[in-house]
């Protein structure tokens, strides 16, 4: 699963729906009503494109979210993710914060965050 935060016209979520596979999904959070109209506007399209709907745009301030954004902001600062080896000790560090994390957080369950390189 891949979370797009600020996920705007959701670009990046559609290239991320594409790398998931079949039973993957990818999450954009936006707070903007226009973005978000935006991008479900190709959500049909590319659903048929893609043999099923594998991208979701949900309303809603990042800030708001149980995740700890700014510890995964650190890490991936520190580790971008560019190889295979980088994603599975990105694997291994979520597994460490779920162990940790406090019962009202989110944590990072199940999710993959990728940084997309311009
Ligand atoms: C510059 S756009 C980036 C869009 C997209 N990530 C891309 O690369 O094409 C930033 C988006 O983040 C959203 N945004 C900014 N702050 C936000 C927040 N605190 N919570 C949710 N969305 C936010 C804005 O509404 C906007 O659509």
């Amino acid at each position: 699963m891949v979370l797009d935060l600020g996920s705007g016209s959701g670009k990046v979520c559609y290239i991320a729906a594409q790398l998931v596979g079949q039973t993957g999904r990818a999450i954009g959070v936006d707070i903007n009503d226009d973005m978000l109209a935006l991008a479900r506007k190709y959500q049909g399209e590319m659903a048929s494109k893609l043999g099923g709907v594998r991208a979701q745009f949900l309303k809603g301030y990042i800030q708001d979210l149980a995740l700890d954004v700014e510890a995964l902001e650190g890490y991936l600062a520190e580790h971008p993710v560019v190889a295979a080896s980088d994603y599975v000790r990105l694997q291994e560090w979520q597994a460490e914060q779920r162990l940790n994390a406090p019962p009202d957080r989110g944590s990072f369950c199940g999710c993959c965050y990728l940084q997309l390189r311009a």
